[in-house]
């Protein structure tokens, strides 16, 4: 056997033995369901498992099919997305189930290059579909593969890397191989301290004859993040609090927010209000990390005694979980709730 195979041969034995069990996995011998599938595969980029298991329980409660989340008013589905980042995903999940039900029939095509035409379908998300969904062979490539086969080739750089996941993809099981490699990069694999002593790929592993297996992937120095800052403005009618709409374009696009003025490069105190008030800022920020750069938030607070109409809606304070609020805003009412 070469030792490519002999790779994917070792690594599917020990899939089957050491899987982890997830609510979107077929049990062995079972057929995948492909709305599962590309759902936690869409839901599980730059989120963890723990945080996707509830998230994806409750999704599919309310949408069991590409028919079912088809037909849901776009409102709903970034609400029920609100806290799991980046919603153009949201927005996409939406637009492909409708290019699913009215040009396939609701079913998801079982080509990676098919799929790569439907909105939100990258080479990631086209490769782990076609392979986990459907059993075909594609190259997927997530963060714990990428430093899976870093380390089994001693070897660094994206195009690199993946042209190594290339040699050792086998032809059958191909999407048991991409879940084998991405458990096996989440539970010993792993990032600071990997356990080669229960890993069975340790014999073939260049990084680990080297003697230094978590030296691999050698990480470019990380940009600073920049700052930003802006002002959140926490307008209350008795026991409701003022929401907007935000922009459809642009970050946080179309959610439900909590009003505040444009982020800068200096703090901007109370200047884009909502409205005309008596704004009084409350001793306490809140920091948030987007993936460009990192905000801070003063907040400002007024009851509305006489302000009249209002662009948003009245929002009962004690829902405010119910709204579908990014976590920027809902760390931000926590924070209210706290300084009362
Ligand atoms: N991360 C992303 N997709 C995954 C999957 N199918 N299994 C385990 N971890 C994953």
């Amino acid at each position: 056997m070469t030792g490519e195979r002999m790779i994917a041969a070792k690594l599917i034995h020990w899939y089957d033995r050491h899987r982890r069990d997830l609510p979107w996995r077929a049990e062995p011998g079972e057929v995948p369901d492909p709305y599962r599938v590309w759902l936690s595969e869409v839901m599980l980029q730059q989120t963890t498992v723990a945080t996707v298991r509830p998230r994806f329980a409750a999704w599919v409660a309310r949408w069991p099919t590409f028919a079912s989340l088809a037909a849901a008013d776009e409102a709903d589905v970034m609400a029920q997305w609100a806290g799991l980042g980046y919603y153009a995903r949201a927005r996409n999940l939406l637009a492909a189930a409708r290019v699913i039900a009215a040009e396939y029939e609701g079913e998801l095509p079982d080509s990676e290059a098919v799929l790569r035409t439907l909105p939100g379908f990258g080479d990631y998300t086209a490769a782990a579909v076609a392979a986990i969904a459907f059993g075909r062979r594609a190259v997927v490539v997530d963060a714990n593969v990428e430093r899976v086969v870093a380390r089994l080739f001693a070897l660094s750089g994206k195009p690199a890397i993946r042209a190594a996941t290339d040699t050792i993809t086998p032809h059958t099981r191909a999407g048991d191989f991409a879940q084998g490699m991405m458990d096996l990069g989440s539970a010993i694999c792993t990032p600071r301290r990997p356990q080669c002593l229960l890993c069975p790929l340790s014999d073939e592993c260049a990084a680990l004859a080297l003697g230094t297996p978590a030296a691999f992937p050698v990480r470019k120095a990380k940009a600073v993040r920049p700052q930003r800052y802006g002002t959140l403005f926490w307008l209350t009618r008795g026991d409701d609090v003022l929401l907007v709409r935000r922009p459809d374009r642009g970050l946080l696009g179309g959610m439900r927010a909590l009003p505040t003025g444009p982020w800068t490069d200096a703090p901007p105190g109370l200047a884009d209000a909502p409205a005309a008030a008596d704004w009084r800022l409350v001793d306490a920020k809140i920091t948030h990390g987007f993936t460009h750069f990192t905000l801070d938030l003063a907040l400002a607070v007024a009851a509305d005694h006489q302000v009249g109409e209002v662009d948003g809606e009245w929002w009962p304070v004690r829902a405010i979980d119910a709204a579908g609020l990014p976590t920027v805003f809902l760390k931000a009412a926590r924070e209210m709730e706290r300084a009362g």
